[in-house]
């Protein structure tokens, strides 16, 4: 990283590397062109309106959770009819937004929802696209605030209810269904669960098919991890195993689409956290570097304790041979970024960089301690 370009910059920001986010990009075109696979960008990772114009402009879906990621995925250059809307409790004002803007699927987590929808859209005098969120009760074997797919959560329907719900849309003269969708968590980083997923499709297909029940498309959710420990090893993930492991196992009939929504394996890599060294505070067991970013800038190892690789960029050439715990400024202990870190000697001024922090870094800051938003640049 070229910190001459982070001159004068005010710390903590976010530098995202464009060129990295437009090679990822073409990683992901050139797994899919000619595929009926069709990739919508789960904005929930990655807000910021830059970022979201370069995903926009190569064509691809957004994949949205409230109704302002709706507005400004728009804004930012999303086509409505590529927009889908998912969430266990969108709010009827929500609703209206999508409605209004026309987007092109309300992915359904309940049999309640699909009266609210109903409604709603019959107050507009508009037929809207549904999808059912079904719940496939798949182990996605990660960090459990972060598993989606198993039976107990409070996400999507039971596959027991599935039926009844899907009898539920067919009913209602303003519910169009198109298709089903999942999803079973994040940062897998195997391909098992994936599999298990297609062959859940397979055999709800096969069955939906023996009562007349087709599907336009299936969309398969987000969740492909990225390699935290070794970013510039594996800067980009491993998208052809993934897209060749669901379309490989998918039985999908001609003119039948897969959907995924892909949120961190897009923008993590190409994102990190520069922050300010303040001082190092020499204690007599450890010596402590107090940094100017906390866990209101980047929340990810306070809550799911994760590890974002830490390298001191001011002093790139020199050993790293000296034992560090990075912490933040934040009246929490829970603000840690690493503990016994390997990093050169370390003085007040040096900028640290947090890497693989372009997925829910700068989505999930907040104000806490009544500290500023961090900034960022996209260079
Ligand atoms: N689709 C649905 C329905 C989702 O709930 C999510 C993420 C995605 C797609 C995108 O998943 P991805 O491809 O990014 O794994 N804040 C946590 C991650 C929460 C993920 C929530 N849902 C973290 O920092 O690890």
């Amino acid at each position: 990283m070229d910190i001459k370009t982070f001159e004068g910059i005010r710390t903590p920001f976010y530098y995202y590397d464009r060129n990295l986010l437009e090679r990822t990009l073409d990683a992901i075109e050139a797994c899919t062109a000619g595929t009926p696979m069709k990739v919508h960008y789960a904005i929930k990772a990655n807000s910021e309106p830059e970022i979201l114009r370069i995903i926009s402009s190569r064509g691809f879906g957004a994949d949205c959770v409230s109704g302002n990621e709706i507005t400004t995925a728009i804004e930012c250059g999303f086509r409505p009819e590529n927009i889908y809307y998912a969430g266990v409790g969108k709010t009827d004002e929500e609703i209206l937004t999508g409605i209004d803007a026309g987007i092109g699927c309300f992915n359904i987590e309940s049999l309640e929802e699909i009266d609210i929808l109903s409604d709603l859209a019959s107050k507009r005098g508009r037929k809207v696209t549904v999808a059912l969120r079904v719940n496939p009760n798949i182990d996605a074997h990660t960090h459990e605030y972060i598993t989606t797919g198993l039976k107990e959560n409070k996400f999507g329907i039971d596959m027991r209810i599935l039926e009844k719900a899907i009898r539920k849309v067919k009913e209602s003269e303003n519910l169009d269904l198109g298709g089903l969708h999942f999803h079973i968590g994040s940062q897998i980083t195997v391909s098992e669960p994936f599999k298990i997923l297609c062959e859940r499709i397979n055999d709800l297909k096969a069955k939906f098919r023996l009562d007349g029940i087709e599907f336009r498309f299936f969309n398969v959710g987000g969740g492909l991890g990225i390699d935290y420990d070794n970013p510039d090893e594996n800067p980009i993930p491993d998208f052809a195993t993934y897209f060749s492991t669901i379309l490989a196992n998918l039985h999908l009939d001609p003119g039948q689409e897969v959907h995924c929504e892909l949120g961190r394996a897009i923008v993590a890599q190409c994102g990190s956290l520069i922050s300010k060294v303040v001082l190092v505070k020499n204690g007599l067991e450890k010596s402590f570097v107090i940094i100017d970013a906390g866990m209101s800038d980047l929340i990810r190892p306070a809550l799911y304790g994760a590890h974002h690789k830490i390298e001191n960029i001011s002093a790139e050439d020199k050993p790293a041979d000296k034992i560090y715990d990075v912490v933040g400024p934040i009246c929490e202990s829970s603000d840690v970024f690493g503990k016994d870190e390997l990093l050169p000697e370390t003085h007040r001024g040096d900028l640290l960089a947090l890497r693989s922090a372009g997925a829910y870094g700068s989505a999930m800051a907040s104000r806490y301690n009544m500290r500023d938003l961090p900034g960022h640049i996209v260079k």
